[in-house]
């Protein structure tokens, strides 16, 4: 089978999908799958080509660009395939179509995680790894998903959200609203962002500002929550569709000091490797019974979203009541979560071939 491994794309999470994408094609089973690198530019241009896989090794990503094929796609309606025209020479198309079985989308963030490429494969009849539209939309805006979780009772801090465009009209009102509804410390989110970018704590009014200031360049949407007090972060991975879901283990990432950054997650100390350098303990420290009762909240938000093939819930928990809080879900999780499922006996290798088997069944 045809494999497709998308990753980069538009989004600002465009380099941790990198990660997440040779992370795929590293671990594929290759005597089962023909991995087709797919490999979208910070503006929106795919390219295709085995060069694409030495990508960490090219500092000018345009010499690198010019040896790869640059690829237009024809979604039509009802055909059982992607139909793909790596150009050769200007304006001139092969004749004979690559075709694809199957794609996997490794791409995080806004059009990735959020819907659209998930939307284009079902225009194309194309089957895909993960959720479909309806799960990547709910799950990539933060402010729809906290309201679908709370109409489902499942325990989130509180929130409340704001327009870019209020702010600037009004900010003294969105200010006093937003401490009408809340308590400081809060947090400031752009409500379409993953990786931690773009958040900021606030302790009190000048601080809350800064923190918009900051969130506003990166969204039209902000959503402001409420701080836990003294949390421990706990992340969990579900996998699976229809009704039949799997928990992994627990992590509880480590390195943070007031939340996890995307320098944690992702830069810190490795400016080469490209692997995540976050520390994470596995299995979290937390008993059995109160382990047991978060997987089964993420196999529950994982349901009420309608997600499939895999996400990761992430959770915060107050250390002096341990009061559990879901705190968002990610439905194309860094690197799979596939560091979840290694301690419960599922390799890599056997996560993504169960991830494409769901796709394709
Ligand atoms: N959004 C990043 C990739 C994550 O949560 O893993
Ligand atoms: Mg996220």
């Amino acid at each position: 089978k045809n494999v497709l491994v998308m990753f980069g794309g538009r989004s600002v999470e465009h380099e941790v999908s990198v990660i997440t994408g040779l992370q795929v094609v590293e671990n594929i089973d290759k005597e089962k799958y023909n991995v087709i690198p797919l490999f979208i530019t910070k503006q929106g241009e795919w390219y295709t080509g085995d060069v694409l896989l030495d990508i960490k090794n090219y500092r000018d990503l345009n010499e690198l660009l010019k040896k790869a094929n640059r690829v237009y796609i024809e979604p039509i309606p009802n055909n059982p395939y992607l139909k793909f025209y790596p150009e050769k020479g200007l304006f001139k198309r092969t004749k004979d179509p690559i075709r694809i079985d199957v794609v996997f989308p490794a791409l995080h963030g806004t059009h990735g995680e959020d819907g659209t490429i998930q939307g284009l494969l079902e225009l194309c009849n194309i089957p895909y790894v993960g959720s479909g539209v309806l799960g990547s939309a709910v799950g990539m805006d933060k402010i729809i998903m906290k309201d679908i979780f709370k109409a489902n009772g499942i325990p989130i801090v509180n929130y409340t959200w704001f327009l870019r465009k209020d702010y600037i009209n009004d900010s003294e009102k969105v200010l006093k609203h937003i401490e009408e509804k809340l308590k400081y410390p809060m947090f400031v989110k752009p409500a379409n962002l993953g990786s931690s970018i773009g958040i900021s704590k606030a302790k009190n009014r000048e601080e809350l500002i800064n923190a918009i200031e900051i969130a506003i360049n990166y969204d039209r949407k902000v959503i402001v929550e409420e701080a836990v007090n003294n949390p421990m972060e706990i992340n969990c991975s579900v996998i699976g569709f229809d009704n039949d879901y799997q928990a992994s283990v627990l992590e509880q990432p480590v390195s943070w000091q007031e939340f996890l950054s995307f320098e944690d997650k992702y830069l810190r100390g490795n400016k080469n490797s490209g692997m995540k350098s976050a520390e994470r303990r596995i299995p979290a420290p937390i008993e059995d019974a109160k382990a047991s009762e978060i997987k089964e909240l993420a196999i529950k938000v994982f349901k009420c979203l309608d997600c499939s093939g895999i996400s990761r819930i992430d959770f915060l928990v107050e250390k002096d009541t341990m009061k559990i809080y879901v705190n968002e879900i990610n439905t194309m999780p860094g690197s799979i979560s596939f560091y979840l499922w290694e301690p419960t006996g599922i390799k890599f290798k056997d996560l993504i071939d169960k991830l494409i088997g769901y796709a394709i069944l």
